[in-house]
C-alpha cells in the first residue's frame, strides 16, 4: 500500500472506519448531473439519479464502472484513497472499505507499498455496469428486456411496437407462399454485401419523393435499425467520444452508446426538436463527434421537428463539423410527411437510418442506412467483418413482397385512421386518471404523460408491474433523469385493464 493511502488508512481508523454506511444524499451517485448535459463520468455528489446504495457501495459501483468502461484495465493502479475521496466526496474510511470488498471479490489486489492494483484479467462487458447503476425500474436495458421477455398473459403498454393484428398479416403471408417459389439460392445462399438490390431502389424512390436523391450505392441494407446504429457506432467513434442525444430520447440510444463506450452528452428535447440554444451550448462545450436523434415522430414524445429548429440545427452542426444520424422508423405513422435533417440538408454530415420493425414487421429483422457512398464503402467493410452481410435475403424478399404489394399503402391508411381514434380515446381515459399529454403528436402510438401531481413514474412502474402490466417510465428515457413524473403509453397495447390497474396504483 502506498504511503499516502497508508496514513489514508490509519487516518481512517475512527468513527466511521467500516461497516455499511447510512445513504447519504450526497454521495450515492456515479454520474454528474448538469442542467443540460452530463456525461458519464463520475464526479459523485449526485443523489437523485441513482438508486438508493449506501456510500462504500456507490464508490464499488463507479470503479466496477471503470473496469466495465475500460477506463480501468488489468494491472493498472487504482486511484490513491485520497485522492479518490475528493473526487467521490466521501471519507477516505469509505474508499478503503470499498478498495476492501472489491479486493475480497477478486477484482483489484493491494499491493505492499504501492497501492490498489485492479487484479489480473478485465471482466467481460457488463452493460448493466457500464453507466450509472439505475432503479432497475428505469434501467433502459431492464425496460427493454421487461418488453420483450414478458409472457403471453402481460400486457405491455410500455412497449414500442403493435399488437399482431395491427400488422399487416395477410400481405406478408403472401409474400411467404412467393418466396417459397423463389430459386434455392435465395433461400440457401450469403446475400450481396450491401443488400437486395430491387428493395434498395425501393428505398431510393421513397427518398426521391422528398426531394432526396440517392443511388443505390448510397444504401446499406442491415440486420435490423439497431444493427444501422451499432454499425454507425463503430465506424464514426472511438471510445471517450462524446455523442449527443436529445432529453428524453429512445431509451436503447443510451445502451448501444454505453456498449461503444462513448460518453453521452444530453440536450433538452421541446416540442418542436432539440432545444437549439442548448444544443448549439453543447457543442461549443463539448464538442460531440455525433448527434443521434429520431424525427418524424420522435421517440418517446411523439413530438415533431420544426422548419425552424432544423434549420438552426444544420446549421450549428456545420458551424462544428457535427455528424448526425437521423432515425426516421416512425416516418411511415406520419399523416404528411414533416422536415428531415436528411433531406433538408442532403447526405453531407446527415445519414439516416431506418427499419420496418413499427409498420410491416419487427420479426422479419431488416433496416438500412442511407449515407455518402464513400461511407457506405466503409460500412460494408465493417458489416462483412461482424455480421458477413445485412438482412438476410429472405428477410429482404418478404419486405420486398410486402411493400411491394398494393396493400401496404392501403394498410398505412388504415392504421393511421386507427392510431387517431386510439389516441384520442387514451388521451380521454389517461386525463380522467389526472394525467396530462406533454404534446399531442400527429401521429404513432406513443403519449408522453405527465403523472398526476408529479407523481414518481417508476413508483407506478412497480406497482404496475406486480399487476403483470409492463410501463415505460421516463427516467428510462433521460439521461439526465429529468423525467421522473413522465410517462411513455403505447396507446395499442392499452386495454380497460390497464386503466383499471393505473386507476388503483394512483389511489
Ligand atoms: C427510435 C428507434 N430506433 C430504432 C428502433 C429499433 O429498431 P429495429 O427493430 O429495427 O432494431 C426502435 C425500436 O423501438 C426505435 O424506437
Amino acid at each position: 500500500m502506498a504511503a499516502d493511502d497508508r496514513a489514508a488508512r490509519s487516518e481512517a481508523t475512527g468513527t466511521e472506519a467500516t461497516g455499511t454506511e447510512a445513504t447519504g444524499t450526497e454521495a450515492t451517485g456515479t454520474e454528474a448531473t448538469g442542467t443540460e448535459a452530463t456525461g458519464t463520468e463520475a464526479r459523485g455528489n449526485l443523489a437523485p439519479r441513482i438508486m438508493a446504495m449506501s456510500r462504500t457501495e456507490a464508490v464499488m459501483a463507479e470503479i466496477r464502472r471503470r473496469l466495465a468502461g475500460r477506463s480501468l484495465t488489468a494491472g493498472e493502479k487504482l486511484p490513491s484513497i485520497r485522492r479518490f475521496a475528493r473526487e467521490m466526496r466521501v471519507s477516505p474510511s469509505t474508499v478503503v472499505e470499498a478498495y476492501d470488498r472489491l479486493a475480497a471479490e477478486g477484482l483489484i489486489r493491494s499491493r505492499a507499498g504501492s497501492g490498489f492494483f485492479v487484479a489480473g484479467g478485465v471482466p467481460p462487458v457488463a452493460l448493466a455496469d457500464a453507466g450509472p447503476r439505475l432503479d432497475r425500474a428505469i434501467d433502459p436495458l431492464w425496460v427493454s428486456r421487461q418488453s420483450l421477455d414478458a409472457p403471453p398473459d402481460m400486457v405491455r403498454p410500455g412497449c414500442g411496437w403493435l399488437p399482431a393484428d395491427w400488422m399487416p398479416g395477410p400481405a406478408i403471408r403472401r409474400a411467404i407462399r412467393a418466396l417459397a417459389r423463389a430459386d434455392d439460392s435465395v433461400l440457401t445462399e450469403y446475400g450481396g454485401t450491401r443488400g437486395s438490390r430491387a428493395l434498395r431502389q425501393l428505398l431510393a424512390r421513397r427518398c426521391a419523393t422528398e426531394g432526396l436523391d440517392v443511388g443505390t450505392d448510397q444504401i446499406l441494407l442491415t440486420a435490423s435499425g439497431t444493427q444501422a446504429i451499432d454499425l454507425l457506432c463503430r465506424f464514426l467513434l472511438n471510445p471517450g467520444d462524446t455523442v449527443l442525444v436529445d432529453d428524453p430520447c429512445y431509451f436503447n440510444f443510451q445502451a448501444l452508446l454505453r456498449a461503444s463506450r462513448a460518453k453521452i452528452v444530453s440536450v433538452p428535447y421541446t416540442p418542436v426538436g432539440p432545444d437549439v440554444a442548448r444544443f448549439t451550448e453543447a457543442l461549443a462545450t463539448h464538442r460531440p463527434r455525433l448527434y443521434i436523434t429520431n424525427s418524424a415522430l420522435h421517440n418517446p414524445t411523439g413530438a415533431t421537428l420544426s422548419p425552424q429548429t432544423a434549420h438552426r440545427l444544420l446549421t450549428a452542426a456545420a458551424a462544428h463539423d457535427l455528424t448526425i444520424v437521423e432515425d426516421e422508423i416512425f416516418a411511415d405513422f406520419e399523416p404528411e410527411p414533416s422536415p428531415r435533417l436528411a433531406g433538408l440538408e442532403g447526405l453531407n454530415r446527415v445519414i439516416r437510418i431506418g427499419s420496418f420493425s413499427k409498420t410491416l414487421s419487427a420479426s422479419i429483422r431488416c433496416g438500412y442506412i442511407v449515407a455518402r457512398a464513400d461511407w457506405i464503402e466503409g460500412l460494408v467493410d465493417l458489416q462483412v467483418a461482424t455480421s458477413f452481410g445485412g438482412p438476410s435475403p429472405v428477410a429482404a424478399e418478404l419486405v420486398l413482397g410486402t411493400l411491394g404489394d398494393g396493400s401496404y399503402r392501403k394498410h398505412l391508411a388504415a392504421l393511421r385512421g386507427r392510431l387517431a381514434r386510439r389516441r384520442r380515446e387514451m388521451l380521454g381515459a389517461l386525463e380522467g386518471l389526472g394525467f396530462n399529454a406533454w404534446t399531442l403528436p400527429r401521429g404513432g402510438f406513443y403519449l408522453w404523460c405527465h403523472l398526476p401531481e408529479r407523481r414518481d413514474a417508476a413508483e407506478l412502474a412497480r406497482a404496475a408491474l406486480a399487476e403483470r402490466v409492463v410501463l415505460a417510465p421516463g427516467n428510462a428515457f433521460s439521461v439526465t433523469q429529468s423525467a421522473g413524473d413522465l410517462m411513455r403509453f403505447n396507446v395499442a397495447q392499452m386495454n380497460p385493464d390497464v386503466l383499471r390497474v393505473l386507476g388503483r396504483a394512483l389511489r
